[in-house]
């Protein structure tokens, strides 16, 4: 008689868990994610805590001064900090995350922590503004960093600077300003078969629009002021990536150069970030319709925007995002100077600032100095560039805000 085999249990739906993040979809991390309830209150949601210091084991010096995340100093860790950098951690998909007041606290701690005089880089040569300033002055003059600018885009041109001495390639997901798109994979190949660390700064592209680290990355950097907190009323930064790596960086450049964010922005990114699914799908939806709506008008002389059929990055936009292409436009208007800040100073839903994801859409109209601006698309060099950092009012609104602006700066269509 053969004996039947026992029948295995149909298996279980695998039960959410709101601690687990392995068992959340994206929606649901990025409300529970890091929240820690009071035991004290009974607070369901992790009150701001305001202290410079916490209290001491029983006994102080057992206290292990290697512990990056023991609760002792502001400075170096704090109750909002923790609930943040876990949230951030598990939201890339990295193993740890590090937060500071800035995203250039963030970002100069990555460089700082990863760098030896003599050491090589290779550098997006279109990087936000002060990003660029790091790696063009201050990390060779102080730190005798050699640094190349190269185009990106350009996969042969990364491989062929490439040095015996390159300790890190640096790019932007999507590159502010002119919107040029990095193939973080290849360039991750690039960087690990030279033995250097790929970093990419994703503040254009959040997850879940885009996980560099699943591309390869080693580091995540954002400005957690923008898409994270999405209320244009808090600075942060973070770097994200595997233990070690962000270890380095809290017990070297946190510990000792500061930078420490506030646990009072540490909160408030928190909420913030509470929508940032939502928040961020109806920005890249309202910036495609804004972004075909300003490629069809004949007054504006360019768009870029990766979203567009047309763009030389779409395809790759659309490999590695999907069908979101980010929240930021950038176009050029032909004409005079002038001509482009009286259209500016006629918008009256879109307010002239810098900054980026913030719930207003904002516009910067901005000179950029000849070097850097020597990298952008064409039509930026002949035309200057306008960024638009789409907000959450209705595209609707935004289109006829433009098109009045346009109209009367350029004369109708
Ligand atoms: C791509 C990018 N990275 C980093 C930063 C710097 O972030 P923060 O202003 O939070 O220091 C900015 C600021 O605009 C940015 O656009």
């Amino acid at each position: 008689m053969t004996s039947t085999p026992p029948r295995t249990p149909a298996a279980e739906p695998s039960r959410p868990d709101k601690n687990d993040h392995r068992t959340l979809t994206d929606e649901s991390w990025a409300v529970h994610g890091g929240n820690r309830p009071d035991d004290t209150t009974g607070a369901i949601r992790t009150p701001i805590v305001m202290a410079n210091s916490y209290r001491l084991p029983e006994d102080p010096t057992a206290l292990d001064d290697h512990d990056v995340d023991a609760l002792v100093y502001t400075r170096e860790s704090g109750a909002n900090q923790l609930g943040l950098q876990d949230k951030l951690a598990r939201s890339e998909r990295g193993e740890s995350a590090a937060v500071f007041a800035t995203g250039m606290a963030a970002i100069h701690a990555a460089f700082f922590a990863l760098l030896n005089p003599g050491d090589h880089v290779i550098v997006s040569n279109v990087v936000y503004m002060r990003t660029w300033e790091l790696f063009a002055s201050l990390l060779p003059t102080k730190l005798g960093v050699d640094v190349d600018f190269v185009d990106i885009t350009d996969v042969e041109a990364v491989r062929a600077a490439v040095r015996p001495t390159t300790r890190l390639v640096h790019t932007e997901a999507i590159g502010n300003p002119d919107l040029r798109v990095a193939d973080i994979r290849a360039l991750a190949d690039i960087a690990h078969a030279a033995g250097a660390v790929l970093t990419v700064d994703s503040t254009f592209t959040p997850p879940p629009l885009l996980r560099p680290l699943d591309h390869g990355a080693d580091l995540v950097l954002h400005s957690l002021t923008k898409y994270f907190n999405g209320h244009g009323d808090a600075m942060g930064g973070a770097v994200i990536g595997a233990d070690d790596l962000v270890h380095q960086i809290k017990a070297g450049p946190m510990h000792h150069v500061g930078g420490a964010i506030s646990p009072f922005n540490a909160w408030l990114i928190m909420r913030g970030s509470i929508t940032l699914p939502l928040r961020l799908r109806r920005q890249c939806e309202t910036a495609q319709a804004v972004a075909e709506f300003l490629a069809e008008d004949p007054r504006v002389a360019h768009v870029a925007y990766p979203g567009l059929a047309d763009d030389p990055h779409h395809a790759l936009a659309a490999a590695q995002f999907g069908d979101l292409h980010g929240g930021v436009v950038s176009f050029a208007l032909p004409g005079t100077h002038e001509r482009r800040v009286r259209f500016v100073n006629d918008l009256r839903i879109i307010t002239s600032a810098v900054s980026l994801g913030h719930d207003e859409t904002l516009i910067a109209y901005e000179q950029y100095p000849p070097e850097r601006a020597a990298a952008f698309a064409a039509p930026f060099q002949e035309h200057g560039l306008i960024r638009l950092a789409i907000g959450l009012e209705s595209a609707d609104d935004l289109i006829a805000d433009l098109g009045a602006a346009l109209t009367t700066a350029c004369g109708s269509r």
